[in-house]
C-alpha cells in the first residue's frame, strides 16, 4: 500500500472509514472558492462516500488522503491529460481550514511530486491556481514549479472572471527529494 509518513502528516490511500471527516473538512466555502465547480459545496456525506469508493484499493492511487491525527482531513492527487498532452497530469489538493499554515501543503507537494514522476509516464506537471490563492503559489514555488503564464480571466468563479496562474515542473527540472 502507498503510504509516505511525513512530518506533518501522513498520505496515503483512501478507505471507506473516512466518509464523515471527509465530508467534514470538505464541506467549506473557502476551499470551494479555490477548486474546480464540480468540488461539492455542500460536501455532502453521499458525495463523500462516492469520492472514498472511486478512489480506494487501487495499487498505484491517483488521489491520496492527508492524513492528521488519524484523520482524513485533505487530498491530494492528479489526473493524467489524454490525446497530444498525454505526458502532462494537472496535480490537485486541498486541505481543512483548521489545518492551513502548518506547512503541511508544502511537504505533501513534493513527495507527491516524487511518486508521480517515480511511477508514472509523465514529462510535465502543472497546476492551475485562481488569482489571490497566494498558499498556494507558495507551496508550488517552494516545490520547484515554475510560475509559467497568467491565462488573463481565464476562469469563472461566482459570478466573477478570474486569472488563473499556470504553475509547471518538468521531469527534467525534478530536483528530487
Ligand atoms: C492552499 C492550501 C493548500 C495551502 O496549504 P497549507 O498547508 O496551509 O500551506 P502551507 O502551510 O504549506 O503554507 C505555504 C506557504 O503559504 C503561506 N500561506 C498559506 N496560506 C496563506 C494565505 N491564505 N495567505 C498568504 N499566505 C499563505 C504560508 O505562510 C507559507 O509561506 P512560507 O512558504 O513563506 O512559509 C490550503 O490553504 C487550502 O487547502 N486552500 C483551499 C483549497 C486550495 O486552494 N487548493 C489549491 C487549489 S490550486
Amino acid at each position: 500500500m502507498v503510504t509516505f509518513q511525513l512530518k506533518t502528516c501522513r498520505l496515503r490511500p483512501w478507505r471507506e472509514g473516512d466518509v464523515e471527516s471527509l465530508a467534514r473538512y470538505a464541506s467549506n466555502r473557502l476551499i470551494w472558492n479555490n477548486v474546480r465547480d464540480f468540488f461539492p459545496y455542500p460536501y455532502t456525506p453521499r458525495d463523500a462516500h462516492s469520492w472514498v469508493r472511486s478512489n480506494k484499493s487501487y495499487q498505484q492511487p491517483n488521489n491520496l488522503a492527508i492524513e492528521v491525527d488519524g484523520q482524513a482531513v485533505g487530498n491530494i492527487g492528479f489526473t493524467v491529460k489524454d490525446d497530444i498532452y498525454r505526458y502532462n497530469a494537472e496535480i490537485g489538493y486541498w486541505l481543512g481550514e483548521p489545518y492551513w499554515g502548518r506547512g503541511i501543503m508544502s511537504e505533501a507537494v513534493p513527495v507527491m511530486t516524487d511518486y508521480i514522476f517515480g511511477n508514472f509516464q509523465v514529462n510535465r506537471l502543472f497546476a492551475c491556481v485562481l488569482e489571490g490563492n497566494i498558499g498556494s503559489m507558495k507551496v508550488l514555488e517552494s516545490a520547484g514549479f515554475r510560475h509559467e503564464a497568467i491565462h488573463k480571466k481565464a476562469a469563472v468563479k461566482n459570478n466573477q472572471y478570474l486569472d488563473e496562474h499556470i504553475f509547471a515542473l518538468l521531469r527534467s527540472e525534478f530536483r528530487g527529494l
